[in-house]
């Protein structure tokens, strides 16, 4: 099969021209490595209207025939329910050394219903491509159709849990439902592709740890139908697939891709236990591995994910219900530096970290394993704050961007150090030689390693650190190093070079420097040498020690820079058309342009901090957020502003303890409830795997179309005479829970109980609640039965057994004593607001008939203040409303506190203007802190916080403690757009 104008476009000018062109599959073509040069990364992308390569070799992408690291972060614009606030995090990352981010595109969240699809709102995937693009961002698109992400049945549509088709293989009822995704998220992506320069996609993978059928007809059927509907819509980037763990699946010639091979790249992912030795799983086959990139030898090591924290389930019993600061703890920085490094050890040249911003699984979009959080421990926190685990990722990112050499490395002969894993690696165009040093010990190492000009080199316990020789940065040869180099410009006249370490870290830097040079040591302590051409410098590492050397014969002066981690963190690097720029001082430097003489840059500051900029020549004057500053020259040959550039003022958030009202619900209890409306609940069949029971109707929620939150079932009997009990089998995600009356008498209440290590990954729950049927009513009746099942969420199919389609619901009722005969009707969700989508809402009475929202008129409603302690069996709901007036230069970031004696049995459902931010469940946690994103958040203006209530009756309830909280604030931030 031929290959399309664009795809040729996609290839030419990489060695994949040829393998491609060859039409035969990569087991019989000659592989040809490609003389790509070794210049400097091709800059930040943009969708600059023109048209770009995008090739590879064994050692990296190389884009525009340049070799190009990929450092990228996981993002999912789902879990950051606010457009504007994409922009916050992309900015981010990308001036904390991030070229790429990754995100999945869910299906179930732009698709309410069988062919209807939603791209607008929250769901604006073509702005996110846009936002990506603007902040120079490399975009690795991954729309499934199965994504898995600890997300409501892996991504799958609530509508698809009921369709006809096995999911995940070949049958054609599933691939149509499959194609009218794509066709619609390709429709959308094919005007972002890098090749032609609409934007910045650069890679797009299908499927999703796919390691079901993976030597079966169907399997490769499936992938390669995915293949070719992918490429039919007019997506011509490299294509992959995320392997589950080094398996070796899906590697190219492992199905049918019409011969191009040569566009199709191996990757897969990882995500190791901090107690673990770092994995030799990559390219080179270190210690006789196999599989991994070792099983793809003419495609570069690629890790689509690899773990950057890790998740937290229901009542957080992997953390020790400590929540997603353990997490944090668990895979803190140095947990970055030791496996990220070794992945870079290994050949990895593509590393995707996952997740770099976790956010908020709001509504009902958590997988069963996971709660409303979906923070993860990564580097930024939930509420868009940078964290400690920032440090190695900025230092990495812009080390692998501004130092080519490391864009094709070989392994080089073994060293030894004793006490420390090494790792020698060379590029063979440049000789510039790479070791990582690593410790997985537990006290601190000083060791001697070889080809290090015999410097002792310090490890701490559980650490690494990457270190060169012989690498040339700007016109100067590094003949070796302690310290590891983070960056080299040339700016103005003068070169820059970054080295950086733990504070108080002894470090020795030598340079070859042809003449005797003039060294001056412009701040911190420092000491230097000159013998046999080579210039020592010693330094301990504490804030920014500064030297100058200059007049040694290369041509511009230099000036090295040695930071401790924190000083690193404020260290800018920016891209413009007039040349880089380093920017120091500030929590972050977003943006920098040029315009005249004027450097203009935007970003953020919490605490007061000077600013100083190394820029092009010409540069005089600098502007910060829009204001003109005034500056100064400095004998670094930067300018300073004259004066700190301010923090952040106060913020102050109002108390929410009055100014209450409440309401009770659940009128569907009662006997005379009108449900005439209702579904009758009378279908035979169903495509759930759970099995329909004998003379029973199928009673599964989402068999009558409702998928989301909470269902009510009112079974109308007509002869319960010598009833001893009633019972009723359910089918929930993990913390499900059943509430019965009879003839509007509480029967009680049924839990799934809290999962512990050995059920946590448990995505259905099935249990049956046995209730004993009241004397008084052994009746003739007539009587009336009300059911409330909190279902949670479809489970996930990672296994690719269809298992998102175990019911949801009640499953089956059968009485002891009697065999009345019973009619059912079902009740769930609304029809979907369309701003909020199909994942806001459920089927509580309060919900169907609007109580969440902001516009609902509650002035009727009781007033009250909190704590309240009711015992009640249902559900009650709490409003309030709130202002807030945060300075509009000023981002905060708010959450929202539950807090209460831990014995009370109750859950709530958190509405923010109408939005579901999330459940609450006072007895199992761990979760008390809900994240409230601006944009839905009012920041400046009045908000409407509704609580629903949903309470057992066997304890008293709440809420109790309920208060605004500060998660972060810098003065700065970006422009926010209500939603
Ligand atoms: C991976 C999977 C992701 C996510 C992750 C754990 O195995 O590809 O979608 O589930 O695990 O957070």
């Amino acid at each position: 099969m031929g290959l399309s104008r664009r795809t040729f476009s996609a290839l030419a000018g990489t060695t994949a021209l040829g393998l491609a062109l060859g039409g035969s599959g990569a087991a019989n073509c000659a592989y040809a490595a490609p003389t790509a040069p070794t210049g400097p990364a091709p800059g930040p992308p943009s969708a600059d209207g023109r048209r770009h390569t995008i090739g590879f070799d064994r050692y990296s992408l190389v884009v525009d025939g340049r070799r190009l690291v990929v450092w990228s972060g996981e993002m999912h614009p789902f879990r950051l329910p606010s457009p504007s606030l994409w922009r916050d995090v992309l900015q981010k990352m990308r001036a904390h050394g991030y070229n790429a981010v990754s995100v999945y595109v869910s299906w179930n969240y732009h698709s309410p219903a069988p062919g209807s699809y939603d791209f607008t709102g929250i769901r604006d995937l073509d702005l996110f491509l846009r936002t990506a693009a603007e902040c120079g961002l490399y975009v690795i698109l991954r729309p499934g159709p199965y994504i898995n992400a600890e997300i409501d049945g892996g991504g799958f549509p609530g509508w698809l849990t009921a369709a006809k088709g096995t999911a995940r293989t070949a049958d054609p009822a599933y691939l149509a439902h499959v194609d009218e995704w794509l066709t619609h998220v390709d429709a959308i992506a094919a005007r972002h592709l890098y090749t032609d320069g609409g934007g910045t996609i650069l890679l797009y993978q299908i499927e999703n740890e796919y390691d079901a059928h993976v030597t079966e007809a169907t399997g490769r059927d499936y992938m390669a139908h995915l293949y070719r509907k992918v490429r039919a819509d007019g997506i011509d980037v490299p294509l992959f697939h995320n392997d589950k763990g080094r398996n070796g699946y899906w590697i190219p010639g492992s199905f049918d891709t019409r011969g191009e091979d040569g566009s199709w790249l191996y990757g897969f992912d990882g995500y190791p236990s901090p107690t673990q030795t770092p994995p030799d799983w990559g390219h080179f086959g270190i210690g006789g591995m196999k599989g991994g990139a070792t099983a793809s030898p003419r495609t570069p090591g690629f890790m689509p994910e690899f773990g950057g924290g890790w998740f937290d389930p229901w009542g957080g019993v992997w953390f020790d219900r400590k929540g997603y600061a353990e997490s944090r703890r668990q895979r803190d920085a140095a947990y970055e530096r030791r496996f990220y490094l070794t992945n870079l050890a290994n050949g990895i040249t593509l590393h995707n970290v996952y997740m770099t911003y976790g956010g908020t699984s709001w509504g009902w979009l958590p997988a069963p394993v996971v709660y409303t959080s979906y923070d993860y421990g990564a580097a930024f926190d939930e509420g868009r704050q940078p964290t400690a685990k920032l440090v190695p990722m900025h230092q990495l990112g812009h080390l692998l961007h501004h130092v080519p050499d490391l864009a094709k490395l070989d392994r080089a002969a073994d060293v030894e150090a004793a006490g420390l894993k090494v790792y020698h690696l060379t590029n063979p165009d440049t000789g510039a030689q790479v070791y990582v040093v690593r410790n997985d010990g537990t006290q601190q190492v000083t060791s001697t390693v070889p080809g290090l000009g015999g410097l002792p080199v310090t490890v701490p316990a559980k650490d690494a650190r990457l270190l060169v020789a012989g690498t040339v940065l700007g016109r100067r040869k590094v003949r070796c190093s302690t310290a590891q180099p983070m960056l080299s410009l040339t700016t103005g006249r003068q070169e820059i070079a970054v080295f950086t370490g733990r504070p108080g870290e002894a470090t020795v830097t030598v340079l070859e420097c042809p003449e005797r040079p003039a060294v001056k040591v412009l701040e911190g302590g420092a000491a230097h040498t000159y013998e046999d051409g080579l210039l020592r410098v010693e330094a301990r590492l504490d804030g920014l020690t500064r030297v100058s050397v200059s007049g040694d014969g290369t041509g511009n002066p230099l000036l090295l820079l040695l930071a401790d981690d924190e000083t690193s963190l404020r260290l800018f690097p920016h891209d413009t058309p007039s040349g880089p720029v380093l920017v120091h001082g500030p929590a972050l430097v977003r943006t920098a342009a040029v315009s005249g003489k004027a450097l203009r840059l935007t970003g953020d500051t919490v605490a007061a901090a000077a600013l100083e900029v190394w820029g092009p020549r010409g540069i005089t004057e600098l502007a910060w957020n829009g204001r003109n500053l005034a500056v100064e020259t400095t004998p670094s040959g930067s300018l300073r502003t004259a004066r700190p550039l301010p923090g952040v003022g106060k913020v102050s958030l109002p108390a929410l303890r009055e100014g209450w009202r409440r309401r009770t619900e659940n009128p569907e209890s009662a006997p005379g409830y009108d449900d005439s409306t209702w579904r009758r609940a009378d279908r035979t069949t169903s495509y759930s795997t759970t099995p329909v029971p004998g003379g029973q109707p199928v009673l599964f929620a989402d068999d009558y179309g409702f998928h989301y939150g909470d269902v009510w079932y009112r079974g109308h009997l007509t002869d319960a005479r010598g009833a001893r009990s009633v019972s009723l089998a359910y089918s929930t995600g993990t913390q499900g829970l059943l509430m019965a009356w009879l003839d509007g008498r509480p029967l009680g209440t049924h839990r799934m109980p809290v999962p512990d290590n050995s059920t946590v990954r448990k995505g259905s729950w099935t249990d049956t609640a046995v209730f004993s049927v009241p004397e008084e009513a052994r009746t003739a009746g007539p009587h009336v039965l009300s059911v409330l099942v909190r279902r949670m969420q479809h489970d996930q199919d990672g296994k690719a057994q269809d298992t998102h389609k175990a019911a949801r619901g009640l499953t089956a009722v059968t009485f002891d004593g009697a065999s009345p005969h019973v009619s059912w009707r079902i009740q769930g969700e609304k029809a979907p607001d369309a701003e909020r989508g199909p994942q806001n809402t459920g089927g509580l009475y309060g919900e169907r008939h609007g109580w969440h929202l902001p516009e609902y008129a509650d002035g009727s409603w009781p007033a009250g203040s909190l704590p309240r302690a009711d015992r009640r069996q249902g559900v009650t709901w709490y409003r309030t409303t709130f202002r807030l007036a945060v300075d509009p230069g000023i981002d905060a970031s708010v959450g929202l506190v539950l807090d209460d004696d831990p014995a009370r049995a109750y859950r709530v459902q958190i509405f923010l203007n109408g939005w579901n931010m999330g459940q609450y469940i006072n007895d199992v946690g761990p979760q008390h802190t809900f994240v409230l994103p601006n944009g839905i958040l009012r920041t400046r203006g009045s908000n409407t916080l509704a609580l629903a209530v949903l309470s057992d009756g066997t304890t008293p309830s709440g809420p109790s403690d309920v208060r605004l909280t500060l998660l972060g604030a810098a003065a700065g931030g970006v422009p926010v757009v209500s939603v």
